[in-house]
């Protein structure tokens, strides 16, 4: 298919550009699935992010529709389309932050490892061309199993020789943004105002709320405390339910997503104090992937908290994230070692 990147000067007409890429004016950023449920809105909050100056929107189908949409938005960024694998390259390289929402999303009945499948392959050939065109790009990683496409990321990036654990975060800010608005439902809060902690991983009972921790401080009972973490853990299969076969959270998500990516960009600018929980490689546990608050600087990732006192329900919930973490984090291993 003819390329069509570049759709910012259409016309041919452009005068020299005033806008410089990268460096102090802005970022380059690309979206890998751009065109899909997440990816369009995803497209369309990046583009009004002052911080980007240069968007790549990339996906196997309808790009260049979505692409078209996308650059008559009166903001700052360039906004330039890629179709399909033979323009991977091309979408890749000079990017700073790469966020990754392509695959096939849940139906009503699956589980997120349902995905493995088909998503694993998806993710591996996304990040091969990661290694190669822009190994020093923070990549935020969307794609279900969460638990298994970052240990796959991290396992390709290893044998490109390209792995820094600060640049490969698993994306769980949506448990966050769900977390903060179930509290505050219950709680009578400014959903604004609430911040849950929420560590281990994404999916299920590896979702771990830290409602011990939440600020500002709260007391729940008992009864508060089981429905909000059952609500957090189960957040996705609701919305799943809903759609019924239409797909999985796509707006939430694209807000979500939107929020961490704009922490990465605010860090990698220099800002101070930016902290988020993502699922990282860690030792903050046995495990060598977990979720946890996570400071973002320059670098990615340049500091990973401590868990904190954890209450005895938390504890014991802890001890099940991490029986799951370890299965879907293997798995995802074996499947680039195989
Ligand atoms: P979708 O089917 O609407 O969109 C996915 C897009 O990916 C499609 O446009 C598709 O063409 C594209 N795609 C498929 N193969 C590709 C490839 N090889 N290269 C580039 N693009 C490719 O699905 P969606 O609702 O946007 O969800 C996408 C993924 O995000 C799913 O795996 C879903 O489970 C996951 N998700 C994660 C979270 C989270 O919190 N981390 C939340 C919601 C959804
Ligand atoms: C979510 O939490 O909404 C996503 O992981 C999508 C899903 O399958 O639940």
């Amino acid at each position: 298919p003819p390329s069509f990147s570049h759709m910012e000067g259409s016309s041919g007409l452009g005068r020299a550009d005033c806008r410089a890429e990268g460096g102090s004016t802005g970022f380059k950023v690309a979206i890998l699935g751009a065109a899909g449920g997440i990816g369009q809105p995803l497209s369309l909050l990046m583009k009004m992010n002052p911080l980007v100056s240069v968007l790549h929107l990339y996906d196997v189908v309808n790009t260049p529709g979505v692409t078209a949409d996308i650059s008559h938005m009166d903001t700052g960024a360039v906004v330039r389309g890629f179709l399909g694998q033979q323009q991977l390259e091309e979408a890749l390289t000079g990017m700073d932050l790469v966020i990754i929402p392509a695959g096939v999303p849940r139906k009503p009945g699956m589980t997120r490892d349902d995905l493995f499948n088909i998503n694993a392959g998806i993710v591996k050939t996304l990040c091969e061309g990661i290694a190669k065109c822009c190994p020093n790009a923070i990549v935020n990683l969307i794609s279900n199993p969460v638990n298994s496409t970052v240990p796959i990321a991290a396992e390709v990036f290893k044998k490109a020789g390209t792995f820094d654990p600060n640049r490969l975060l698993g994306v769980t800010m949506l448990d966050v943004v769900r977390a903060n608005t179930f509290v505050a439902e219950v709680m009578g809060l400014d959903p604004r105002e609430v911040d849950v902690p929420v560590i281990g991983g994404h999916a299920g009972i590896t979702i771990l709320p830290l409602l011990s921790q939440v600020k500002p401080p709260c007391s729940f009972t008992q009864k508060e405390i089981d429905y909000l973490t059952n609500r957090i853990q189960n957040g996705g299969t609701e919305v799943v339910e809903a759609k019924a076969g239409a797909g999985s959270a796509t707006l939430s998500m694209a807000y979500a997503a939107v929020q961490f990516a704009d922490a990465c960009l605010r860090g990698l600018r220099g800002d101070a104090d930016i902290v988020r929980c993502a699922f990282v490689a860690s030792h903050v546990t046995e495990l060598p992937f977990f979720a946890s608050k996570v400071r973002l600087g320059r670098c990615g990732v340049e500091e990973i908290y401590p868990l904190g006192p954890l209450n005895e329900y938390e504890r014991v919930g802890l001890e099940k994230a991490k029986k799951e973490l370890e299965t879907s984090i293997e798995k995802g291993v074996a499947f680039v070692k195989k």
